[in-house]
């Protein structure tokens, strides 16, 4: 192992995720400071937040630099697309997250698709295009549904499931005519419509090294039987034994391994994490996308699940002494349930003021997420995704049964949730 000593730790972003990993450096021997841009009430409980904006890479960069941090994990997929990590290591501050290179992975839907053909990483057949006439002429022949992506960053809203041919026109029109997505949709990829059970593994990765975090399930729609639009994530469970020894293995061969491999052909020295989202369908499992960065919310369960140090892994995979490092995982099941605001994903109340209890177990958890102080130094809400409230328990059922007494303990006018996390597993029996 490299030299490590106790560390001034800057963790850049303000949801549940960040709130997560806030927490897992504060339980860690290797940091002697935690602080946190700009963070969130409740990262503000135990860590200093500096209203330094997550898109702001000079500001950022400026107070890394001022406060004499010793090393940066960067949250959210914006600062990471517009080169923090790159400007951070030009002045000296290891960073655990990919450079701007390595985060075009997430922030171009057409470059990864080229990257995963290139290194034939199973995918679905795509065709990017700028022109909307030629991609409305591509459309006359495809068969639907179909898939149309907008290129860029669109916080999860970009990806549209258009079920026959009218729809297909009008979104790729809206997209590269219309400034749906703003620059972000000025190209689109139109993919193929895979079926099958969705999943995500998440990747620690430096270099060619790489380490295979637990499996988790995210739920990503808004209504219960996963109905409704799309969201950033409404609840997760780790583990998720729908992905099974034998399929993860598969997985490995067929999706880790080139991915890692292929990153590292294309002269990309990759730092972070790669969060791949994947189709397991009738012929194997197929990459849907990459994420560059962990996911939101399944850190919450990811890190709570994880018995070694999260800030070893993090620094280990920055300084490049991944390989040194096994993850050892408690025996344990995890879940998260978010608590939204009424309305999200589409528009929401602000500025409900938060009813929380006044402690929890050691084994429980409320991250918080969408909140601020207001100014009579209140919690109240302030996003559509507010709190991620996350219990830890040996079976999946008895961490469901916490985390839902958890919610119901805590209020706010528009408190929305979803009552059916890991519902289907529980089914299945676990
Ligand atoms: P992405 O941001 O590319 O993961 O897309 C967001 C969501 O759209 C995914 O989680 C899937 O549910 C869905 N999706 C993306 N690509 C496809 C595809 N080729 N076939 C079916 N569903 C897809
Ligand atoms: N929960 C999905 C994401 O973070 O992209």
């Amino acid at each position: 192992m490299s030299s490590v000593f106790p560390l001034s730790v800057l963790v850049v972003g303000s949801g549940g995720r960040e709130h997560a990993l806030a927490a897992a450096c504060l339980q860690s021997p290797l940091a002697r400071r935690v602080i946190a841009a700009p963070g969130n009430p409740g990262i503000a409980a135990d860590c200093q937040c500096f209203d330094v904006a997550a898109d702001d890479v000079a500001g950022l960069v400026n107070l890394a630099v001022n406060e004499a941090v010793d090393f940066v994990i960067v949250g959210p997929e914006v600062p990471l697309a517009l080169g923090l990590v790159d400007f951070l290591l030009e002045e000296g501050i290891p960073v655990f997250g990919p450079k701007a290179d390595g985060a075009r992975l997430e922030a171009s839907k057409n470059y990864t698709k080229q990257i995963l053909l290139k290194h034939g990483i199973p995918t679905g057949a795509a065709a990017s295009f700028d022109d909307a006439n030629a991609a409305v002429e591509y459309l006359e022949t495809a068969s639907y549904p179909i898939v149309i992506k907008a290129d860029g960053l669109a916080a999860g809203k970009g990806v549209i499931i258009a079920q026959d041919h009218e729809e297909a026109v009008k979104t790729v029109r809206g997209m590269i005519e219309g400034g749906d997505f703003g620059d972000s949709g000025r190209e689109v990829l139109i993919e193929e419509c895979l079926f099958g059970e969705e999943t995500s593994i998440h990747v620690i990765v430096s270099g060619k090294d790489y380490i295979i975090l637990p499996t988790s399930q995210d739920h990503k729609q808004a209504y219960e039987g996963d109905t409704g639009p799309n969201t950033g994530g409404m609840g997760a469970y780790s583990p998720a034994d729908l992905i099974d020894d034998a399929m993860m293995a598969r997985i490995e061969k067929e999706i880790v391994i080139p991915s890692v491999n292929g990153i590292a052909a294309e002269g990309i020295d990759f730092r972070g994490t790669l969060f791949i989202g994947i189709m397991i369908t009738k012929d194997g499992p197929k990459v849907l996308e990459y994420n560059t960065r962990f996911g939101d919310p399944e850190t919450q369960v990811l890190l709570t699940r994880l018995a070694t140090d999260p800030l070893q892994l993090m620094l280990a995979a920055s300084q490049g002494w991944l390989n040194e490092i096994e993850v050892k995982v408690k025996d344990e099941y995890a879940m998260v349930v978010v608590l939204a605001s009424n309305g999200y994903p589409g528009s929401y109340p602000k500025g409900e003021v938060i009813a929380l209890p006044d402690s929890v177990d050691e084994d429980e958890h409320i991250f918080h997420a969408g909140t601020k102080f207001d100014e009579g130094k209140n919690v109240v809400t302030n996003g559509g995704r507010v709190l991620g409230v996350t219990a830890l328990a040996p079976d999946l059922q008895t961490a469901a049964a916490k985390a839902y007494a958890l919610c119901d303990k805590i209020d706010f006018k528009s408190k929305y949730l979803r009552r059916d996390i890991g519902a289907k597993e529980l089914q299945r029996g676990r």
